[in-house]
């Protein structure tokens, strides 16, 4: 190559490896994540082959672990494996309900594993189970997720999926390299009403979707009484050190699904973030601990309350909320808007243009309290009034034991589940992308495409009967 040719060529091989990195921030992605490698599969349709009986071990049997394992223990077609925490209690405790509800016929060889941060790699060696549920704190999430893979197992993990993109990439590309489901569990889309409002938007009732909003408003400050274990002890760290929503999967996930993101119609673009100050952890702090407690000891950076705003590729919006320190009553928001009429929770309401038939007259006025009984009797999700029965007495008022019996249902029968992979990506990246829109005055953050474009080939979430 002549000098000059040459200097051209590294000019411009410069200025278009400048377009490329530039281009692929702007994607959130770096550019070695554009192209699926040609061992790894698609997963948004992903159907595993059928598993007569679902062996399944536990990583985290804490406040929440022991949920998923009571109600999978008893669900036909399982059996409990193996258990894993830090701690003895934790593990003897619910090897003993487990074994309780197997009655001396199921769950009666239960290998336990605790005492060490990494008895659970143990665990998956020696009891190489059909899937794992983790439900550990949230560094722990991704690490465990996908050494479950690699060892042969499918994930099913606690929100949020992970806590950075990068974890997320490489869930995304372990999964689709071993051709195991990893699912992260968001309960909250088997709840009554959030059913109801999919099975309405599916329906049409409200018209063309426009805009969403979102919540997890959630006033849990005594948490920090969990001071040495539990969920407190780990939470209130995140808190405090990270400014951003980080919490955003319990009422982003059931609008994302209204909106068919990552399926077809349309999928997640951007987003912009904003917090408050950030005062209520440490008034907390200073009322109720000495000055050289570990909680006096932080600078409290996250702000009470996170606002984001996300862009879908159609335009639609949807707010996203996050204050688990103010006080105030719970909610999730769960309102969409649509061209005919809006959905919202908290409490719930429906208004329709033209009024809703016996009850409205025109869309001025919420169709609420007693009266909304005619439209959960014209549109309860068929999924909630058939197992509305079997999963009463699990957690959050049924929808944790319809979230559990769906997870069996669907591997029994090798079925595709109801939550991607994609999605626990996707919901869960609202975190990481507003910590960096938060630190950068609210600038706009791309999403990292995790499906590679293949969300335009993925079929939306039916109405499961
Ligand atoms: N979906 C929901 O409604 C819901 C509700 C509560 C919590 N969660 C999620 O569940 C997860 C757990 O939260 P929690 O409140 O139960 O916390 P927790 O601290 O009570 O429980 C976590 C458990 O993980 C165990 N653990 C940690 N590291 C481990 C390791 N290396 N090996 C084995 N065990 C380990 C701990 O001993 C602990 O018992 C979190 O991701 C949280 O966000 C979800």
């Amino acid at each position: 190559m002549k000098n000059l040719d040459r200097r051209n060529f590294i000019k411009k091989s410069t200025f278009s490896a400048a377009v490329i990195s530039t281009a692929s921030a702007l994607a959130g992605q770096g550019s070695s994540e554009l192209i699926r490698p040609t061992d790894a599969q698609y997963m948004g349709d992903f159907a595993a082959p059928k598993l007569e009986k679902v062996r399944a071990a536990f990583i985290g049997v804490g406040a929440r672990g022991g949920d998923h394992l009571k109600f999978s223990a008893a669900l036909e077609g399982t059996e409990i494996v193996a258990i894993s925490d830090l701690y003895e209690d934790n593990v003897l405790k619910w090897k003993g309900v487990a074994e309780e509800i197997g009655t001396g016929q199921r769950h009666k060889k239960i290998k336990t594993y605790h005492g060490d941060e990494n008895k659970w790699k143990l665990m998956l060696d020696e009891v190489k189970p059909d899937v794992v549920f983790i439900a550990t704190n949230w560094n722990n999430h991704a690490p465990m997720a996908i050494e479950a893979m690699k060892k042969g197992a499918h994930a099913f993990v606690e929100v949020p999926i992970a806590v950075t993109l990068e974890e997320m990439w490489e869930i995304v590309n372990t999964s689709e390299k071993t051709r195991k489901h990893c699912m992260m569990m968001e309960n909250v889309n088997y709840s009554r009403d959030e059913l109801m409002f999919l099975n309405m938007c599916r329906k049409g009732v409200v018209g063309e979707l426009l805009h969403a909003e979102a919540a997890y408003i959630h006033e849990l400050r005594w948490q920090m009484k969990e001071e040495e274990r539990g969920t407190g002890s780990w939470r209130t760290n995140h808190y405090a050190k990270r400014n951003g929503n980080l919490y955003p999967t319990h009422g982003l996930g059931p609008v994302a699904q209204y909106m068919n993101l990552g399926r077809t119609e349309d999928t997640f673009s951007s987003i912009v973030s904003f917090s408050t100050p950030a005062l209520g952890r440490k008034d907390y702090a200073a009322k109720n601990y000495a000055k050289d407690h570990k909680w006096n000891k932080h600078e409290y950076k996250g702000g009470d309350l996170n606002t984001s705003i996300l862009k879908t590729q159609l335009g639609r919006t949807i707010m996203v909320q996050w204050d688990e320190t103010s006080p105030r009553p719970y909610t999730r928001l769960n309102l969409v808007q649509g061209t005919k009429g809006a959905l919202a929770g908290f409490p719930t309401r429906v208004a329709l243009e033209g009024g809703v038939e016996g009850l409205t007259e025109d869309h001025h006025r919420w169709v609420q309290g007693d009266q909304l009984e005619v439209l959960y009797q014209k549109y309860d999700h068929p999924l909630y009034t058939r197992l509305n029965k079997a999963a009463k007495g699990s957690g959050h008022g049924g929808m944790d034991g319809i979230m559990v019996y769906r997870i069996i249902e669907c591997l029994r029968n090798g079925w595709p589940l109801d939550q991607n992979l994609y999605e626990g990506c996707f919901w869960s990246a609202v975190a990481p992308l507003s910590e960096r829109s938060v630190a950068s005055g609210g600038a706009p953050q791309n999403f990292p495409d995790f499906t590679r474009g293949s969300w335009k080939n993925t079929k939306p979430l039916g109405i499961i009967q």
